[in-house]
């Protein structure tokens, strides 16, 4: 009890802030009415069923994943008004990293020039939940004393991996490239910064909404033949095959429908544990910023909550849904278009893959 006591005294907790953020996106703007020339879709079903009307994809020759992360983490480190050299841990959340492995923390390290100082940098693959899941693990590295300069990045290039062709619009019409960065430090004030986070996850829906080839599951979660997996081979490759690329198994899959049921329920659930938590009511929250999966489910969310419009914040219709990058990007947008300022309640929330949810009540 003693030996506890004086650990205690020794280092009192902090709460978390965002000390700085930015984003970044490509320049190329790919409207519906380009993807119409790809594929049998249309501006109006686009628009009535996501809400999106053009997302930017990345410039093929010059960026990737960890390019897009280093272009908003610059932004990030300057709106901190710090340098890169005072980062002490990366965290980088993405669904499409520039290789297999390593994951693109290491590469975003080295894009920064902090390569030498050894910086950690840890990958997080919750996809749609990422962000706030990275933020959640940041936030208990602040706590407990450990780090004092987080870069917390969430990043997609999701336009060099999608099917542009008609078998592949439910979900290619949907997705867009880009990147969003914040720097967390500690924050004495136990009133202000991240309040509470919470995460949750249900792998008993992992294959609703997955890219699950190239990867190691031998067939053996589902249907073996439909991959072309046999097992009668001892050393045949089976992590990705003719067949795969035969039948167009190394693109993402969506059950839309499925994916709109739960996250209609999951985003009201999880917003409203974390209220519950802090003792506080949907009409304190001066902003909710949800993951811009769907301008539709957004709705939904809002209209469950009985948010006004000024509580709700959308940035889908020009980006498309960035995935671990929507949130960051989301919240650097309104922050600067003046929408959340110093004491505003801002709630974070996402739903995605995995399945995963999460949400995160911040005092700024
Ligand atoms: N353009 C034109 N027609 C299309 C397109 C397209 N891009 N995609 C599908 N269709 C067609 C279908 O083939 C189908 O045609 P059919 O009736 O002749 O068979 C018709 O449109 C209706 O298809 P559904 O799949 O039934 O369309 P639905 O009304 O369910 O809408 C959508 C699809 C928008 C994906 C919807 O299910 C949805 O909003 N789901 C939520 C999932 C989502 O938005 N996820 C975001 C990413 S995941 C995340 O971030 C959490």
């Amino acid at each position: 009890m003693v030996i506890f006591r004086a650990s205690y005294q020794f280092h009192k907790m902090n709460n978390t802030k965002i000390a700085g953020l930015g984003f970044y996106v490509p320049e190329k703007i790919i409207t519906n009415h380009d993807l119409e020339k790809l594929m049998d879709t249309s501006d109006d079903w686009i628009v009535e069923r996501t809400g999106i009307k053009e997302r930017r994809y990345v410039d093929r020759k010059t960026e990737t994943t960890a390019i897009l992360a280093r272009k908003a983490a610059e932004r990030a480190i300057a709106d901190a008004g710090i340098e890169a050299t005072d980062i002490d841990f990366i965290v980088f959340a993405t669904l499409s990293p520039d290789y297999y492995f390593p994951g693109s923390g290491v590469l975003l390290q080295r894009e920064l020039g902090i390569a030498e100082k050894g910086v950690p940098a840890i990958d997080v693959r919750n996809q749609c939940s990422g962000f706030i899941y990275g933020l959640s693990v940041a936030d208990q590295f602040i706590k407990s004393g450990m780090y004092k300069n987080i870069l917390l990045v969430g990043a997609e290039a999701h336009s060099l991996g999608l099917d542009f062709t008609t078998r592949g619009r439910d979900v290619s019409v949907i997705f867009g490239d880009g990147a969003g960065a914040v720097i967390l430090q500690p924050e004495s004030n136990p009133k202000k910064g991240i309040l509470t986070t919470h995460l949750h996850a249900d792998g008993r829906f992992a294959e609703k909404l997955a890219m699950l080839s190239p990867g190691a599951h031998a067939g053996i979660h589902g249907n073996g033949e439909k991959y072309g997996i046999t097992g009668d081979e001892e050393f045949e490759t089976v992590i990705v095959n003719e067949k795969m690329l035969e039948d167009a198994l190394l693109f993402p899959y969506m059950n839309g429908k499925y994916v709109f049921k739960f996250a209609i329920q999951k985003f009201p659930e999880v917003i409203m544990e974390a209220l519950k938590t802090t003792g506080y009511n949907p009409t304190d929250v001066n902003l909710v910023i949800p993951h811009q999966a769907n301008l539709r489910i957004s709705q939904y969310v809002q209209k469950i909550l009985r948010l006004r419009d000024d509580q709700m914040f959308n940035n889908i219709q020009k980006y498309g849904n960035t995935t671990a990058a929507s949130i960051p990007i989301a919240l650097s947008e309104a922050r600067d278009e003046g929408k959340v300022k110093k004491g505003d309640l801002i709630c974070l929330a996402a739903f995605g893959s995995g399945f995963t949810w999460g949400s995160a009540l911040i005092r700024w």
